[in-house]
């Protein structure tokens, strides 16, 4: 925030934010994918976790896709809220020793992730549709559509084999 002038004034600068936004929080997830999958021991979690973290690896290209479509630089803006989720993931994670309940708790702690995702990037292709940005909507709409599949999967995973094995 700049002291003379408020650095958001249109839609288009807020877009950009939140593009900084998402954009440090998948290049987080990608960092912390890998530990998650040290903990999981579920072989189908650890598999679903294996394939998220390269869906992540595509969303972060995608992502530099649209900041060049829309003409500026990526870079990307602290994400206090993906630090605040990822952080309360690793102290729960930390705390549990039985493998069953912690995959439990992985899983938990993945779909507040895939939840955070699906709320940005549904804000993002909202925006870029009103912004006459179809093109940065419809890239941005193909990562939306993968964190949709991946909740929907680890909601399967739960529901069918780790609640009843954490139980
Ligand atoms: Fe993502
Ligand atoms: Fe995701």
């Amino acid at each position: 925030m700049g002291f003379f002038s408020k650095d958001i004034k249109t839609l288009d600068d807020l877009f950009i934010h939140m593009l900084r936004d998402i954009y440090y929080a998948e290049k987080k997830i990608e960092r912390t994918l890998p530990k998650m999958i040290g903990e999981a021991t579920d072989p189908q979690l650890k598999a679903g976790f294996e394939k998220h973290l390269e869906q992540t690896r595509g969303h972060i290209d995608r992502v530099e896709q649209v900041f060049e479509l829309h003409g500026v630089k990526a870079k990307a803006v602290n994400c206090p809220a993906i630090d605040g989720i990822l952080e309360e993931a690793d102290k729960v994670s930390g705390d549990i020793d039985d493998k069953e309940v912690l995959d439990a708790a992985l899983i938990a702690s993945a779909q507040a992730v895939e939840h955070y995702e699906m709320t940005r990037y549904g804000t993002l292709i909202a925006w870029a549709k009103q912004l006459g940005r179809s093109d940065c909507a419809n890239v941005l709409a193909k990562n939306l559509k993968e964190e949709q599949a991946t909740d929907r999967k680890l909601t399967e995973i739960a529901e069918n084999r780790i609640n009843l094995l954490a139980a």
